[in-house]
């Protein structure tokens, strides 16, 4: 560890933090000197893991909150937790997050809502709350977990991609509302990327995942490229060259093009 980390002392609120890309950025926070971390999630076992991990690796104090973050009142609730807590919170990651496949006509109606409020009203609520503190402190880092897909239309991933032009949108427009505030919002956009959620949604069996999986960065490498952005206070970060290189066609090709490219990627293999 450098002698004088950009995060040493600091307290972090990770949503999403049980596996993938959210317990990657525990755990680089950790490394770059957080001493305090409230890790969210569903799965407390999981998340008790990952605690202990922190406190062994790092000697971090962790508390946790098992919490579905698609339940309506979700980011009051977690809010109202840490207050009760007495944290004051300095750093969010609104990392928690999944996808859903397949004709958006024959999407599951359950799936599609907590979809939108994990990602969308959960992750707006949480940033609001937290950030007012932040503010009004006069210092905090906000980091967002969104997508490449977020720059485009993706047909059959289509409430996922929306969704996460959503976070974009959200977290860029709040970035320029903070400015010369002490605190600021960066927004991550990932592309392929080695964590649970391919599998749980069943995407894993893909051209990007297979064939092309040299494009596929770790969680590690994305969480500690989303870290540095968001220490530099960078209003986007895209990790790798290769998501750079998607994020660029997105901006020069058609949505239509651009949007053929997603489905080539995602395209299910079993169909070949
Ligand atoms: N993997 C990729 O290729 C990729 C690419 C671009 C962006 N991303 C984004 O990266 C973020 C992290 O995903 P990942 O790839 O690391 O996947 P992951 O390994 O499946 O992790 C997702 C995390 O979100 C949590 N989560 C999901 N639904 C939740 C809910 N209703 N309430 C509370 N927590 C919930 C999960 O915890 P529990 O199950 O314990 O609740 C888990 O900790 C997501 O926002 C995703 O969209 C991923």
């Amino acid at each position: 560890m450098k002698n004088n980390p950009a995060g040493a002392g600091k307290t972090a609120l990770i949503t999403g933090a049980s596996s993938g890309i959210g317990r990657a950025i525990a755990g680089e926070l950790a490394k770059r000197g957080c001493k305090t971390m409230i890790l969210v999630s569903r799965n407390r076992s999981e998340l008790e893991k990952v605690a202990t991990d922190l406190k062994i690796e790092h000697g971090t104090d962790v508390f946790i909150i098992a919490q579905d973050l698609s339940e309506s009142d979700a980011a009051e609730k977690v809010y109202a937790q840490v207050s009760a807590l007495g944290l004051s919170v300095e750093i969010v990651v609104n990392n928690a997050g999944f996808a859903i496949g397949g004709p958006i006509v024959e999407n599951d109606i359950g799936k599609m809502t907590r979809m939108m409020n994990v990602h969308m009203i959960c992750l707006a609520l949480l940033t609001r709350l937290f950030a007012a503190d932040m503010v009004a402190r006069g210092n905090g880092l906000i980091l967002n977990v969104s997508s490449v897909a977020g720059f485009t239309p993706v047909p059959f991933t289509g409430l996922y991609a929306a969704t996460k032009a959503f976070i974009n949108s959200f977290s860029v427009a709040l970035n320029e509302e903070l400015d010369g505030t002490g605190v600021t919002c960066t927004v991550l956009c990932p592309g392929g990327t080695q964590s649970e959620m391919m599998k749980r949604a069943g995407l894993n069996d893909t051209l990007l995942f297979n064939r092309l999986s040299f494009l596929v960065m770790s969680s590690e490498d994305v969480a500690s490229a989303g870290v540095d952005g968001m220490f530099l206070g960078k209003r986007i970060v895209i990790p790798g060259i290769q998501n750079k290189g998607l994020a660029a066609s997105c901006r020069i090709l058609s949505k239509r093009l651009s949007g053929k490219i997603g489905i080539l990627l995602l395209a299910n293999r079993s169909s070949d």
